[in-house]
């Protein structure tokens, strides 16, 4: 199965959320796990890079790819249980190239406007992508949420945004902790640090969510 975890806005959770999700399927479901990273900040390929100083961390593979990847996925898919793939903050081409294989796209926003201005953009390159690949699933995560109670309403806000463009929005969230950025110095996750911490229940019931998605059949009865 093959997880992109994409979008445009900057900062919105995209690598951490890759991270975290390679993690639960390398620990939770004792998968093989390949992380492509896309971003040529390599975010994602430094993490690695810490984590494989650890050898009491699971393994996690990773490598680069940048540009026309559609072919590249398509044969790596074929050699691991789970790809995730941490594309940048930018509508590039590795990002249309890993919607078009995909089986879902997992698109990380803060429950902030300059945030949910992208979704109107989302939209249309889901859409397009589709026409190709047609059974991707994709669903928006709203992260690093205030854990204020008087900001619940923000949360409720964002996804209502999401769900008016006929986009799926998980009901799971991150809410905003140190947790997140503490972990990822080390090459770990939240689900090694603290693994009965609410960082680590927030991933599983994420992941858990993602995994109990029906394949998208609807194009069928169009
Ligand atoms: N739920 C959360 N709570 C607190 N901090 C978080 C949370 N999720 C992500 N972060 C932190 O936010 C920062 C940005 O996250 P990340 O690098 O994953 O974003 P990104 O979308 O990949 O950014 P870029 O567009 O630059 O690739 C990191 O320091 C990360 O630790
Ligand atoms: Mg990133």
């Amino acid at each position: 199965m093959m997880i992109l975890v994409g979008g445009e806005k900057g900062g919105s959770g995209k690598s951490c959320m890759a991270q975290n999700l390679a993690v639960y399927f390398a620990k939770h479901k004792n998968a093989i796990v390949l992380m492509v990273d896309c971003d040529p900040q390599r975010t994602t390929s430094d993490w690695i890079q810490a984590r494989n100083t650890d050898p009491t961390l699971p393994a996690i593979n990773c490598i680069q790819l940048y540009g026309k990847i559609r072919n590249d996925l398509l044969s790596l898919k074929q050699h691991y249980d789970y790809v995730i793939v941490d594309c940048g903050g930018q509508d590039n081409l590795a990002l249309r190239a890993a919607m078009s294989v995909a089986e879902h796209v997992v698109i990380p926003l803060r429950p902030k406007r300059r945030d949910l201005k992208t979704v109107p953009h989302m939209e249309d390159m889901l859409s397009t992508c589709k026409m190709v690949n047609p059974k991707m699933l994709a669903s928006f995560v709203i992260t690093q949420c205030p854990a204020l109670p008087t900001q619940a309403n923000r949360i409720l806000e964002a996804k209502e945004v999401c769900s008016s463009y006929g986009i799926n929005v998980l009901d799971s969230v991150t809410y905003n902790r140190n947790i997140y950025d503490d972990s990822e110095e080390k090459g770990s996750s939240v689900l090694e640090i603290d693994p009965d911490g609410k960082a680590a229940s927030e991933i599983i019931a994420i992941a858990e969510e993602l995994l109990a998605m029906k394949p998208d059949n609807s194009h069928e009865f169009n």
